[in-house]
């Protein structure tokens, strides 16, 4: 009974300690302080396990490799992912030497990774859920439709392979900025009407005229 006591007033002190030091502004917030291993490592093994879980009925389409597939994440992952994951020929972004976690450099990250059923489920989860506190978004709250995650995921899985040149060619050939997915395949072909109004927002921030550093 006295362990126990000593045990609940050790951890009630512990928290009463951690709370001072919130309360006192000692914990930085800065996003160019990394954390410390520790609480990386306990972030890193909270973000996986919750994935992990939330992921465990998501189910890969059998056509990930279509060429159809690919053709339509290609345009959309120019205009809404580059920016943070960069691309074959581009130079690292502002935005992703600013960002704390860095996202992953997609380009050159090894084409074996995203292989596996199950990678393929996670990217998914992540790409339609987001990551909290961190700057990855909830696509699904942008209008992306599963299908249109799933074109996402299926031109991750080339995307460490291309040249310049081929990312340059899958982004022409693809329709641009669309958030369908399937469904967008039965559509016209795009016009400057069919494009999403705030495509320009998507321009790299640098070509900004007033932009001097
Ligand atoms: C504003 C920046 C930003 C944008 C835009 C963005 N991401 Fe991310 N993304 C991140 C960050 C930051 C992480 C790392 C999160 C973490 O480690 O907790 C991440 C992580 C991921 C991951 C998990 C990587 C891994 O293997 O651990 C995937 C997959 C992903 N993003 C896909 C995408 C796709 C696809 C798009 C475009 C539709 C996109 N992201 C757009 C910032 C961004």
């Amino acid at each position: 009974m006295k362990k126990l006591l000593t045990g609940a007033l050790g951890i009630l002190l512990l928290a009463v300690a951690a709370a001072a030091l919130v309360q006192a502004g000692c914990v930085d917030v800065a996003a160019d302080t990394p954390h410390s291993p520790l609480v990386y490592r306990l972030i890193e093994w909270t973000r996986e396990r919750s994935v992990d879980r939330q992921s465990q009925d998501v189910a890969p389409p059998a056509n990930l490799a279509e060429p159809e597939r690919i053709r339509r994440g290609a345009g959309n992952y120019d205009a809404m992912c580059a920016d943070c994951h960069t691309a074959p020929g581009r130079e690292d972004s502002e935005l992703r030497k600013g960002l704390y976690p860095q996202p992953p450099d997609f380009s050159r990250r090894a084409a074996e990774s995203g292989d596996s059923g199950r990678e393929n489920a996670r990217r998914f989860w992540i790409i339609k859920h987001g990551i909290k506190a961190s700057a990855m978004p909830a696509w699904s709250r942008a209008g992306v439709d599963d299908e249109g995650v799933w074109d996402l995921v299926a031109f991750l899985k080339v995307l460490p392979g291309l040249s310049a040149e081929d990312y340059r060619r899958q982004v022409e050939s693809s329709d641009g900025h669309r958030h369908g997915g399937m469904n967008a395949q039965h559509s016209p072909p795009p016009t400057g009407a069919d494009r999403h109004p705030s495509a320009s927002a998507h321009e790299p921030i640098h070509h900004h005229p007033a932009h001097a550093h």
